[in-house]
């Protein structure tokens, strides 16, 4: 296993196929939308084999693709398919809106894809429609259906936005009472193509748990499994769970364990940093196999301690999620 500089192990990462979507969410795009990637600028999925074969190899283990969203990618469960069997991987999963996902469920549980997570910020149709600004309430809640009925672990990530969806926090919660769901809540970052929507972050994770402790005043802290960024709550008698991710607060750098391939291929080893390495060159000038491993091992030894000091280095954050890759 590789340690960075802050001796805390890279064992996982997050793999973004794409930087188009088939939603507008607020906090991820302006309305118009951002300027795509030519396609020839994004990777390969042999060029994503390549580099997630490198990194198996140096202990990561688990990979989540995300995108955009992934299923607008052309021939995505080929390569899944093809991930599926990369010696070394235990554990993959995936991040998506669910609009394209419901018919490939029975064939993502057949390959062993462990965990889905389904962003899912409201379930008021007309909020939906607003937020995303694209009217697919009724294919995502089919997705999460089929997710269910086929047994794949199911997380819910809705991001709290103030003005927008703050209402729908507890009927969201309220999922977790007869479904074995984890419905996670979201702080909002600035990752939406145009800089900070706010002088301060009003939902802040303590603000999101006061909340749905004023509605469930039973609600109990539980343990979280090492190297969880999201805080576990549990509602006695229901069969999910809640959990709180402090995406702007930061609080769970300490342990951090992941890191970034963007549809680009640049290699980010904090979801707040600018990008520390130029994968694509270096996979298109011919690079060695020792050539990009020493690439990589040279990147994590140079990891900074949390968010803030990723932020430090660099402009202003306004990229949007989709470009990072979530
Ligand atoms: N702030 C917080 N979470 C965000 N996501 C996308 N953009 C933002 C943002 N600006 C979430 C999506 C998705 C996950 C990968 O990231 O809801 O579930
Ligand atoms: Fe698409 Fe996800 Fe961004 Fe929404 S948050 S626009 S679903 S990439």
């Amino acid at each position: 296993m590789i340690y960075d500089n802050h001796n805390r192990p890279i064992t996982y990462l997050r793999l973004a196929v794409t930087d188009r979507c088939n939603l507008r969410c607020f906090y991820c795009m302006p309305e118009e939308g951002i300027r795509y990637l030519p396609k020839k600028q994004l990777l390969t999925y042999e060029e994503m084999e390549r580099v997630v074969q490198a990194l198996a190899r140096l202990g990561v283990s688990k990979v989540r693709i995300t995108g955009g969203e992934p299923f607008v990618r052309t021939d995505l469960m080929g390569f899944m398919h093809r991930l599926a069997g990369i010696d070394g991987l235990t554990d993959i999963s995936m991040t998506t809106n669910g609009v394209l996902t419901a018919p490939h469920v029975a064939d993502l549980a057949a390959m062993g894809v462990k965990a889905v997570n389904l962003s899912l910020d409201t379930l008021d149709r007309e909020r939906f429609h607003k937020i995303t600004r694209r009217d697919e309430l009724p294919a995502v809640l089919d997705t999460l259906d089929k997710l269910l009925a086929a047994g794949i672990q199911t997380k819910i990530n809705a991001v709290v936005m103030d003005g927008q969806n703050t209402q729908d926090l507890i009927p969201l919660a309220e999922l977790s009472r007869n479904l074995p769901v984890d419905v996670r809540f979201i702080e909002e970052m600035p990752f939406n193509g145009e800089g900070s929507h706010y002088p301060v972050l009003h939902w802040t994770h303590r603000r999101i748990v006061d909340e749905l402790r004023a509605h469930f005043p039973d609600l109990n802290k539980i343990q979280d499994p090492a190297f969880s960024t999201s805080a576990g709550y549990q509602i006695p008698g229901h069969q999910g769970t809640l959990g709180v991710i402090a995406a702007f607060s930061r609080t769970f750098c300490g342990s951090c364990n992941r890191i970034r391939l963007t549809a680009q291929g640049t290699l980010k080893t904090c979801l707040y940093d600018d990008g520390v390495l130029d994968v694509r060159a270096l996979l298109r000038t011919g690079a060695t196999n020792d050539e990009l491993t020493a690439a990589f091992l040279k990147a994590f030894s140079h990891r900074p301690a949390n968010g803030f000091e990723a932020e430090q280095k660099r402009d202003v954050v306004s990229e949007s999620m989709a470009t990072i890759g979530g």
